[in-house]
């Protein structure tokens, strides 16, 4: 999982490719390149570490005046995160650079081949086999690119792949294969990366390259071929709409508490255009029927939205629901075979390889797949039969907290899509509740707006107080109870701190022997008809001397060592105000404890390899 870019062009290459990187360090960022040629070499400048430290060493490359160069960003899957690593690697003549997204998987059967026949490696990755594959493949076809096309046909896995070379130094090479890669179409110069931010500032249109395909640019021309033939193919060229700004901090600390504070436009954004009166429009699902039983496929936040849309997709459209984590369900023998059955997979980035490794059993299955997707023309938006865009924007802190926020605005107006379709008397919502919910999800972007700044601060006061702990529980139930796992996962992976959450109900079935006065319990403790339960089990674990942080809602009767009140909404809708708050406090104390808090040690933005 890393990110790639090339850029051919008029411009100095080098910092253009550097300022590229920089904008997809969120897929990765253990170690980063870049290679160009100059005076008839191949330079490559690599170094472990954030991009800053390539920069440091480039600044002794004043001389770089190329106008066309190869860069990369990248998160270990092969051989540590070290300089021998990093991308871009060289063939052993030194003619040809590589830098390279995924994995071969059939790397090792290659590495013997070249090794019998002289060549040698310094370094453990799939991709210095590659770039010597290529190299081999210069000996019996006829050109570069018959021997790009003649090695990437023997590679077996994923791979978003970019070539420099000596002999041809202002063309780019480049291919994909379940990795995703994008060309930016410019005027007297062209890119191909990973992502569009990488060259969002140069330009708006982009041809989305898909899975077997190649593509040859220089700095006038560009055109895309079948890897398995080299024909051309027609690809249209579209114009993107997002603006750098979105890509940007706008005055926020972090990437991160700048998109907890985006949420009121995500749920605008994801209202506009799909609810018309008292009615939920949603065109994308017109083609399929209602299910008769839903698979929700996910990892990670998504797979905590999935579990949240469970109770509102069984409760008001009455629909079976089964959720599953996506690394599990693509290894099970699921029984899909129902004719009535439909997957739903969640994924914000679409490139998850888990999730669209199930969405491809889900089709083989003939079983129809709905894809809700933040990020346009993502592989998974691609390969579905039916795409729910989110509409949350770029996602780029690591942690993802919007995208949730639009995938449980989604789910909630799937459900009452749904609902409404279902013969009279069978849904679980009636006409008139479920126009009551439209209404409030139409006040609550101006809600949160408001409930925001107050929750940010009750936040960073209480996060001081619980900041040297080193576990952590979060309790919940019914729909709260996805957002305490939510809530442990947004601890843990921004601050480190142990955090487990738990259904209340299951504390004194075990979890409950670990409460002590250094393990604090974080309780979501909403106005809804749980509330009782969740109050007593509150109560069990305040006998055991466990330090109490209850999230709750104004006029509930509740003690704890730290109460907080965020403004209350009917069930289940108040979780558009939990969700912040949980989001909130991890964001408080990580901070406070120094964490890189966009950029957590060991996670990349884009899970694209299992
Ligand atoms: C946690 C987080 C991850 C992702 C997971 C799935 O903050 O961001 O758990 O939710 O990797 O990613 P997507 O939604 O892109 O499939």
């Amino acid at each position: 999982m890393c990110g790639i870019i090339g850029y051919a062009g008029h411009r100095p290459a080098v910092p253009l490719v550097v300022e590229g990187l920089r904008r997809l360090e969120y897929r990765g960022y253990d170690s980063a390149g870049t290679a160009f040629v100059q005076g008839g070499e191949m330079r490559v400048v690599r170094a472990a570490g954030k991009l800053a430290a390539l920069e440091e060493k480039l600044a002794s490359c004043a001389s770089a005046t190329a106008t066309s160069a190869i860069g990369h960003t990248r998160w270990a899957t092969h051989g540590v995160p070290a300089e021998r690593n990093a991308h871009p690697h060289c063939s052993n003549d030194r003619r040809i650079a590589i830098v390279h997204n995924g994995i071969i998987e059939n790397y090792q059967e290659l590495k013997a081949d070249l090794l019998a026949k002289g060549y040698t490696f310094s370094s453990e990755t799939d991709t210095e086999v590659l770039v010597n594959l290529i190299s081999e493949g210069m000996k019996t076809q006829g050109s570069l690119l018959e021997a790009f096309a003649w090695a990437l046909r023997q590679a077996h896995g994923a791979y978003a792949v970019c070539l420099k070379s000596v002999d041809e130094p202002d063309t780019l090479y480049a291919a994909r294969m379940a990795a995703p890669l994008i060309l930016g179409v410019g005027t007297g110069e062209n890119y191909v990366a990973s992502d569009i931010p990488a060259f969002l500032p140069y330009t708006r249109d982009v041809v989305f390259l898909e899975d077997g395909e190649v593509v040859m640019l220089t700095a006038s021309a560009w055109k895309v071929l079948a890897l398995e033939d080299l024909s051309p193919l027609e690809k249209p060229v579209r114009r993107i709409q997002w603006d750098m700004q979105a890509a940007q901090k706008g005055g926020f600390r972090h990437f991160m508490l700048k998109e907890i504070f985006e949420q009121p436009r995500v749920i605008t954004d994801c209202l506009a255009g799909r609810v018309d009166g008292d009615t939920v429009v949603l065109r994308e699902l017109e083609s399929l029927p209602v299910p008769r039983r839903l698979h929700i496929v996910a990892c990670g936040t998504s797979y905590h939205a999935g579990l949240w849309g469970r109770h509102l997709l069984e409760h008001w459209a009455r629909v079976p629901v089964s959720v599953e984590i996506a690394s599990e369900f693509r290894y099970r023998d699921a029984l899909l075979l129902d004719a009535g059955d439909a997957v739903l997979v969640i994924s914000q980035s679409g490139e998850t390889a888990d999730t669209l490794a199930a969405l491809r059993i889900a089709r083989e299955h003939g079983v129809p797949v709905i894809g809700l997707c933040n990020v346009v023309g993502s592989s998974i938006a691609r390969e579905a039969d039916a795409v729910i865009y989110t509409q949350a924007g770029p996602e780029i802190s690591v942690a993802s907290t919007k995208a949730m926020c639009s995938q449980m605005v989604m789910l909630a107006l799937m459900s009452l899509a749904w609902a409404r379709l279902r013969p009279a008397g069978e849904a679980g919502i009636s006409p008139e509740d479920s126009a009551g919910i439209i209404d409030a999800l139409r006040a609550l972007p101006g809600m949160l707006d408001a409930a925001l700044p107050d929750m940010h601060a009750r936040a960073r006061e209480i996060s001081r107080a619980y900041a040297d702990a080193r576990n952590f529980f979060y309790l919940g139930r019914g729909h709260c109870f996805p957002l305490a796992l939510e809530g442990a996962l947004k601890l843990k992976e921004l601050s480190y701190i142990h955090a487990e959450g738990y259904a209340s109900g299951e504390m004194k079935h075990g979890p409950i022997a670990l409460v002590d006065p250094s393990f604090p319990t974080f309780a979501l403790a909403l106005d809804d008809a749980l509330f009782p339960k969740v109050k007593s089990n509150i109560v069990e674990v305040q006998a055991r001397q466990g330090r109490i942080i209850a999230l709750t809602n104004p006029g509930l009767d509740i003690a704890a060592d730290d109460v907080w009140v965020v403004p209350a909404l009917p069930a289940p809708l108040s979780a558009f105000m939990a969700l912040p708050a949980l989001q909130l406090f991890s964001y408080e104390v990580a901070d406070y404890l120094g964490k890189d808090v966009d950029q957590p040690r060991n996670l990349a933005k884009s899970v694209t390899v299992e």
